[in-house]
């Protein structure tokens, strides 16, 4: 695991499009795999710019979502679908049929998670997965627990993920309490991996990825076993 540690979010954010564009320019068909959340939007609006500027061509790169909360129609304002839309699709060349990201309105969720792992095998796998992390080490809505579920999967948010969520929604009781996510094999598949880790709220998490320990109980500790992860952290958040 290789780790940059940057003064603050906006330089992290600046790095995280460079490493991006970087991968897409040697490889233009790239997979990407991408998060949501308040940590990656200085992300999307650096590339959103540099796509302007003819310095990265998102015209055959293949998107895939982490994950969706159930219940929520494309429209809500606090779908990762509207999210993604706002902050990436709706700025760059990234063209419909490319863009994927879990169904959280499927009828039958089973033949959704099922479907969708199937395309990313049919895609060939992941090239870059792009993750944030939570400050309860869930990376997608992998959450903390005794096991780890490897496919794409539909999983009830802990207490700690409403709570971080609930910041976005009115209320606290707004904010789903179900989603769907890749699973840690989906994660650990991707030949690439990018972490972005930004804020004093996520000091804990980031310091248990430099113990060494594997443990459901920290989701992202599993990618202490992944051959190519690249952590960009900012100071706030670096112990
Ligand atoms: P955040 O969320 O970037 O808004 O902190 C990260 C996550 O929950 O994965």
């Amino acid at each position: 695991m290789k780790k940059i540690v940057f003064d603050s979010y906006d330089q992290l954010s600046k790095a995280a499009a460079d490493f991006v564009a970087a991968e897409i320019n040697s490889k233009p068909n790239l997979v990407l795999g991408l998060p949501t959340g308040g940590t990656p939007v200085g992300m999307y609006k650096n590339l959103s710019e540099m796509n302007k500027e003819g310095k990265v061509d998102f015209a055959n790169v293949t998107t895939f979502n982490l994950d969706e909360y159930l219940g929520l129609e494309r429209s809500h304002d606090q779908s990762y679908w509207y999210f993604m839309n706002k902050n990436l699709y709706s700025n760059v060349n990234l063209k419909e049929e490319n863009i994927n990201i879990p169904n959280g309105m499927a009828t039958d969720m089973d033949a959704e998670t099922k479907a969708y792992d199937k395309k990313i095998e049919d895609m060939g796998g992941l090239d870059l997965m792009v993750l944030g992390i939570g400050p309860n080490g869930h990376i997608g809505f992998n959450e903390p627990d005794s096991y780890l579920i490897a496919p794409t999967h539909t999983v009830t948010l802990t207490e700690s993920t409403i709570d971080a969520n609930a910041r976005f929604f009115t209320s606290r009781e707004d904010v789903p309490k179900k989603a769907i996510t890749m699973g840690v094999g989906n994660i650990m598949k991707a030949k690439k991996i990018l972490m972005l880790i930004s804020g004093a709220n996520k000091k804990a998490v980031a310091k248990a990825l430099n113990e060494g320990i594997v443990t459901p109980q920290n989701p992202a500790t599993m990618l202490l076993m992944h051959p190519d992860v690249t952590v960009l952290i900012d100071k706030d958040a670096d112990q």
